[in-house]
């Protein structure tokens, strides 16, 4: 076999110098190309006093202006585009849970492209040509389902294009076909580990070797639960419809320490979420990306809302992302303390007599307002255990924050369970 060195295509083995030098020719293009063919930037760079040739370094991107998902609703569906629409070949739109959706094209250079990340992706994941893919990501407008089925067929795999839902079949299709490698959110895969169990089949005598997971913030407590229940390798995958879909950035199996972004294609930034300044790398902020390459529809300065830090490469020389521990969004601010779904994702998933699904509840009483974790019972916990498990996390969620939350151990199976990205907090504060 071969050395995994030897598989690397040619833009993972750029030198950082080269890396710079190929970043910057791109990043000045891709500046020249949203400001000669989309009315938006040229306005935005216009109003900022600047051109696209005022960009002689990385680092003057920093005085270009940031563009924010309400500019791409506001310009929907195809103001932003930079291509007469006769060049587009295939249209996403994001999973907009408020106000419009936002709509992205691809020419065929893009998704093009973009099928190379998510091959580049799975190869860092461990998949390898000839493998089996199954892709249990939602295929359609969500960008998680076509983009890993075009990612897996550019590498050379075989694809099993079984999109979300129909989970008893989902499970017979695995066993059937045999797949080493599982495309899916991870909220989905603990969804599938409960289907294998109500049809009597051990999750870790599959085919299975490698699951590539994302869509969806996740923990390490996460990776250890399906790691071992599975008896797999579980990589985290990054990415946005607005950057392009699934294949950002991808963590690579030998290291799992963080997720390389793909940045001679997608160039990254952290910024302070508040002021909107650069900072350096190690320290954490919003995720903002400008697209290098892209011809349908470049971003400039595109600002995530997915907080993180940068880190500097290990198993390649592209710079990491550390996991992201959530939105700004998803960000619940609870008497004046910042929590995320994942800080609780971490304690319920340690609990003993608890399984790996919960929920967030925000309710109001009287002004103040409460949060209730609701975390389902284990088959067979005793009372006892169930009331040990609701004081673990009480005690430990007030050990980590300072807040006094309620917890509610709730009946085996009784919570909903997600077919693609999961929502983990339903806010019944009246309006
Ligand atoms: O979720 C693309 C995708 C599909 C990525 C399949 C990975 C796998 P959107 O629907 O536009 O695109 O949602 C993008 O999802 O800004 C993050 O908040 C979140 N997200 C995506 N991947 C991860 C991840 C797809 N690995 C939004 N960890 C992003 C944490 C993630 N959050």
């Amino acid at each position: 076999m071969a050395n995994a060195h030897d598989l690397l295509d040619a833009g993972e083995r750029l030198d950082p110098k080269a890396l710079r030098d190929l970043q910057l020719e791109r990043l000045r293009a891709s500046l020249r190309h949203a400001y000669a063919h989309v009315p938006f930037y040229r306005a935005a760079f216009d109003k900022a006093g600047l051109h696209p040739d005022d960009c002689r370094s990385l680092a003057d991107l920093a005085r270009f202006p940031f563009t924010v998902k309400a500019d791409l609703r506001e310009n929907y569906p195809y103001g932003m585009f930079a291509v007469p629409r006769e060049r587009i070949r295939r249209l996403h739109a994001s999973s907009g849970t408020t106000g419009r959706p936002t709509v992205v094209g691809y020419t065929d250079n893009d998704l093009s492209l973009w099928a190379d990340m998510v091959a580049r992706s799975i190869r860092a994941a461990g998949g390898r040509p000839g493998d089996t893919v199954h892709v249990a990501y939602g295929y359609g407008l969500f960008t998680g389902g076509l983009g890993a089925h075009y990612g897996a067929e550019r590498l050379g795999c075989t694809v099993i294009p079984a999109s979300g839902g129909m989970t008893a079949r989902q499970v017979h299709l695995i066993q059937d076909l045999e797949p080493g490698v599982i495309m899916v959110t991870p909220s989905y895969m603990l969804t599938l580990l409960d289907e294998f169990e109500r049809q009597g089949v051990d999750p870790r005598s599959t085919s299975l070797r490698v699951g590539i997971f994302g869509a969806e913030p996740w923990t390490e407590e996460m990776r250890r639960e399906i790691e071992e229940r599975f008896a797999i390798d579980a990589v985290d995958i990054y990415g946005l419809s607005e950057v392009v879909g699934p294949g950002v950035a991808q963590e690579c199996v030998e290291t799992k320490d963080g997720l390389h972004v793909w940045e001679d294609h997608f160039y990254p930034e952290v910024v302070d979420p508040l002021t909107g300044e650069v900072l350096p790398d190690g320290e954490e902020g919003e995720l903002v990306f400008t697209s290098l390459t892209k011809e349908a529809m470049p971003v400039i300065r595109y600002r995530t809302r997915d907080l993180t830090r940068l880190l500097p490469g290990t198993a390649r020389a592209f710079r990491r992302i550390e996991k992201i521990t959530g939105r700004s969004d998803d960000m619940v601010i609870l008497r004046g303390v910042n929590l995320f779904p994942t800080q609780i994702e971490e304690i319920v998933l340690r609990t003993p007599g608890v399984a790996p699904h919960f929920q967030l509840r925000l309710t109001r009483e009287g002004r103040l307002d409460a949060l209730t974790v609701r975390a389902e019972a284990r088959a067979g916990a005793t009372p006892e255990q169930r009331d040990a498990a609701a004081l673990t996390i009480a005690a430990a969620v007030k050990d980590g924050t300072g807040l006094t939350v309620g917890v509610e151990i709730v009946e085996p199976e009784s919570l909903e369970r997600s077919v693609g990205k999961i929502r983990r907090i339903v806010d019944l504060r009246p309006r």
